[in-house]
């Protein structure tokens, strides 16, 4: 990384500095304060890497009165600015330290209650005291919980997962496709749709309403995914991908379903089933890796903290071949687990529906010992637009399954015969008018292609092993929640 010399420099670079006595400015917010005779040792963290930089004031060598008046009133959470000259620490731990000479306190952050004249001006103590907090309790601070280090080490992952995953997709020839947010269109079928709308509640509660009066004069919704239209551009431009919020209005309240999240959408021409597996695959891997080498002190955080052998796990996937298992296959594996044990699951594994989250768990974590692909699922459960099998019960479909987690990537080979995509339609009461641009890609130079989708949370959960979605993402939206 570059230490941008027209900006204040961060704690993490100042670290590595070698100490010869050089002046340095230390700008962050007070982690601890404690005093010992004639010292006064104050620790700063700047979110720039876990590591705070000890500043030791020394009251015996002088300090100036204004210093002294700062230090005195001193707090946890207060931003600072601190100068003095960087020299070897003799305390354990500790590369360097500040000999510090000046502080300036940019912010107080209150150690009580503080009332102002108005109710307006009442501050509360600082939340965020030197003590361990849950992360349900930190849910409630979302503004606040970067400051610690679980969620410092969770934006910093996500930041450079998000550089990683552009990165294996640039380097490859795929190109970054924007695709909008609002849409006409439900590429999912499941109709969990946040509906877009400027017309007023009169003119919406009539049956029907009127959307030719409507902004874009059509019902329109938040996508829940960019594949229909990267499809049009992968049939030009052959490799594209998208990476961008999603919207989903499910009504599941679980630990991995977010209303707002972002998916990562690569889609291929030239490429069947079996090629977007193997894609999958590479790229799970490659971002796998790329958090082990580019987040080794996060990760090691997240292991000792947060999920125990998180690094070891992470590493046996990166180099082990994920297992292929069609629905059917899994489904049988299912039903020889319930033979052996009919308490084993809450929901019964039956062919025709869809594997519940136990029955994925199994599957990773019982079956294979990793990652799973299955592939092959019953039409019924699937989307409308995925390639047909000639079993005619099937179709080209994939997910891949991680264990702890499930479902991590959706995907499928597109259903690229324009007869077979109208039949599939109509059977799923679709109306083709609706599609006339989607389908057009049938009629005018179709191929195979194929595509998946990563949710970006998911991945994030599954490196860092937070266990709630709601964790890893800045500010979770979700069922009855859409604080900050
Ligand atoms: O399986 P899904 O619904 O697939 C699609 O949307 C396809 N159009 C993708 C494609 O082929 N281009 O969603 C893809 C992934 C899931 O595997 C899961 O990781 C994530 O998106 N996902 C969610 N993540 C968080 N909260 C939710 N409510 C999610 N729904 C799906
Ligand atoms: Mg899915």
């Amino acid at each position: 990384m570059y230490n941008i010399s027209v900006l204040p420099k961060l704690i993490k670079h100042i670290l590595c500095e070698t100490p010869n006595s050089q002046k340095t400015e230390i700008f962050g917010w007070v982690r601890t304060k404690r005093e010992m005779k004639n010292l006064v040792f104050v620790e700063v963290n700047d979110g720039s890497c876990f590591a705070g930089i000890q500043c030791t004031f020394d009251r015996g060598a002088g300090i100036d009165t204004q210093t002294e008046a700062a230090l005195a009133v001193l707090s946890t959470g207060a931003s600072v600015k601190i100068t003095g000259n960087l020299v070897p620490s003799p305390a354990e731990g500790q590369v360097v330290e500040i000999a510090a000479t000046a502080l300036m306190t940019l912010g107080d952050a209150a150690a009580e209650n503080v009332s102002g004249q108005t109710a307006d001006l009442d501050i509360q103590a600082y939340p965020l005291q030197k003590k361990r907090h849950s992360l349900e309790f930190l849910r409630e601070i979302a503004h606040l919980r970067p400051r610690t280090n679980t969620f410092g080490a969770a934006a910093r992952l996500r930041s450079r997962m998000a550089f990683a995953i552009h990165r294996y997709f640039q380097e490859r020839d795929f190109h970054y496709l924007h695709t909008p947010i609002i849409t006409a269109g439900d590429c999912e079928g499941a109709g969990a749709m946040f509906q877009v709308t400027t017309l007023d509640p009169k003119e919406l509660a009539k049956q029907p309403a009127d959307y030719s009066k409507d902004f874009f004069g059509k019902k329109t919704f938040l996508t829940v995914s960019g594949q229909l239209e990267a499809e049009t551009y992968a049939s030009a431009i052959s490799r594209v991908y998208t990476f961008g919020p999603t919207f989903r209005a499910e009504n599941s309240n679980t630990a991995r379903h977010l209303a707002e999240f972002w998916m990562v959408e690569p889609e291929v021409a030239f490429a069947e089933l079996e090629d977007d597996m193997a894609l999958a695959e590479d790229f799970l891997k490659y971002v796998f890796n790329s958090a082990l080498n580019e987040c080794s002190d996060e990760l090691a955080f997240f292991d000792a903290h947060v999920e125990k052998g998180i690094i070891e796990n992470l590493r046996q996937v990166a180099g082990a071949k994920f297992t292929h298992i069609t629905y059917t296959d899994a489904i049988k594996e299912l039903e020889k687990a319930v033979a052996g044990n009919s308490e084993l699951f809450e929901f019964e594994p039956r062919w025709g529906c869809d594997l519940q989250s136990e029955h994925e768990k199994f599957l990773t974590e019982n079956t294979a010992g990793g990652p799973v692909i299955v592939t092959d699922y019953p039409k019924e459960i699937k989307a409308f637009y995925m390639k047909q099998n000639d079993d005619g019960k099937t179709v080209r479909a994939m997910d891949v399954l991680v264990p702890r987690l499930g479902e991590i990537i959706g995907g499928s080979q597109r259903e690229d015969n324009l007869e077979r995509l109208i039949k599939r339609m109509s059977e799923m009461s679709l109306k083709t008018e609706d599609y006339s641009w989607y389908l057009d890609l049938r009629r005018y130079g179709s191929v195979p292609h194929s595509g998946f989708g990563l949710g970006f949370e998911r991945l994030l959960q599954y490196v860092s092993g937070l266990a709630n979605i709601r964790d890893v993402i800045p500010f979770p939206r979700a069922v009855g929640q859409a604080e900050f």
